[in-house]
């Protein structure tokens, strides 16, 4: 099936069109800058322009924050009126097509147990992207814990996201050995709360994974994602493909 897949940032909207049953993009990747401030209605007018020449069918959403039956319930790196908009018909009116919406890191989550590091993979596998924030996706034996937000956990009195998103890592100019000291520290700390089999990595910084997972020693197996940055898109396409039945 191919499904228009959506993955709105902190920083920047992409979509492509994906290829459902084996997870390649069909079309390239494009991409704008999230409209800032990241309104409601400026977010969903900069969407529909993306995808405005993409073919017509049930569109999937990852978006950064905690979804509950389509009504996004956060903003931690958007504006703060998402907070209790019903971001599904907001999106559906704006794209005039139907719209699932589910949180950004779960549906990378998504892709990369179907096609990607966590192929196969039984237990317990977190999977964190790192980007603008840090989310997080639970699965337990493939099926997923939706909306955990380990991204806000607090270590030593401030929220993991603010510690070691990549965001912070550009703002500071941390060296890569500075930054992965304080990723290491926000997994070690879900490590002692969870103690998942697997840890996927994602997000843009998952391409550099060299520079830093050797450096987590984490108890933990760490893998970088194997679908790097395209896993949101991937995954919101598996959303809308579900929904589509
Ligand atoms: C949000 C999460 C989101 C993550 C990554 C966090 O600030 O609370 O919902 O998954 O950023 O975008």
């Amino acid at each position: 099936m191919k499904m228009v897949g959506i993955d709105v940032g902190g920083t920047g909207i992409k979509a492509a069109v994906v290829e459902t049953e084996t997870g390649q993009l069909a079309t390239e990747r494009r991409r704008v800058l999230t409209p800032q401030p990241a309104t409601p209605a400026a977010v969903a007018e900069a969407t529909a322009l993306l995808v405005e020449e993409l073919p017509a069918g049930t569109v999937g959403i990852g978006f950064p924050a905690v979804v509950l039956h389509g009504r996004t319930m956060t903003a931690a790196n958007i504006d703060s009126a998402w907070i209790g908009t019903q971001a599904d018909m907001l999106f559906a009116v704006a794209l005039g097509r139907e719209v699932v919406v589910g949180n950004d890191a779960d549906v990378a989550g998504l892709a990369e147990m179907r096609f990607g590091a966590g192929r196969g993979q039984g237990g317990t596998v977190l999977m964190l992207t790192i980007g603008t924030g840090i989310g997080s996706a639970l699965f337990i034996d493939g099926q997923l814990v939706p909306n955990t937000e380990l991204g806000h956990l607090e270590v030593r009195g401030k929220e993991a996201e603010k510690r070691a998103a990549s965001s912070v890592k550009d703002r500071k100019d941390l060296s890569w050995d500075d930054w992965s000291k304080r990723l290491a520290e926000v997994i070690d700390h879900i490590d002692a709360l969870i103690w998942p089999d697997l840890v996927i990595i994602g997000g843009g910084v998952s391409k550099e994974s060299a520079k830093f997972i050797p450096q987590l020693n984490a108890r933990a197996r760490c893998v970088p994602a194997a679908l790097h940055n395209e896993a949101g898109i991937v995954g919101a396409a598996l959303l809308a493909a579900e929904s589509a039945g």
